[in-house]
């Protein structure tokens, strides 16, 4: 059973509803993109990943021992393109579910945001 999505004005350091996260045109080729928010010491990291039409928006905490997906850019998915991949241990994730399809998670789930998606743009619902 997935967690609950989050609404992001509900958690530390997250950003008020109807907040600007991405446009959907200015993401990367790979159509990946970490967002980081800061208040004080707390850290919200966000992951953005293109999916068809559209796009999907999770926290980039990897349930298995909750580092983020990736480590090092705004890659995050694998050389296939259609699976989330973790770098820490290699986990991968589907894209639409969230659901950890293989690795030391499977069956767990990316903790998804509640997102509005509207002239190409995604927003924080
Ligand atoms: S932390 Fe992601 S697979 Fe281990």
């Amino acid at each position: 059973m997935p967690p609950s999505p989050l609404d992001l004005e509900d958690v530390p350091a997250g950003p008020p509803s109807g907040t600007l996260l991405a446009r959907l045109d200015d993401l990367p080729h790979h159509g990946g993109k970490e967002l980081v928010f800061r208040d004080g010491h707390m850290v919200l990291r966000l992951l953005v990943q293109r999916h068809g039409a559209g796009a999907v928006v999770y926290e980039n905490r990897c349930p298995h021992a909750g580092t983020p997906l990736n480590m090092f850019d705004d890659k995050f998915i694998d050389i296939t393109g259609g699976r989330l991949l973790c770098r820490t241990h290699g986990a991968l994730f589907d894209i639409a579910s969230g659901r950890c399809v293989r690795g030391p998670c499977k069956g767990d789930h990316l903790r998804a945001v509640n997102i509005d998606i509207r002239d190409d743009a995604i927003y924080s619902a």
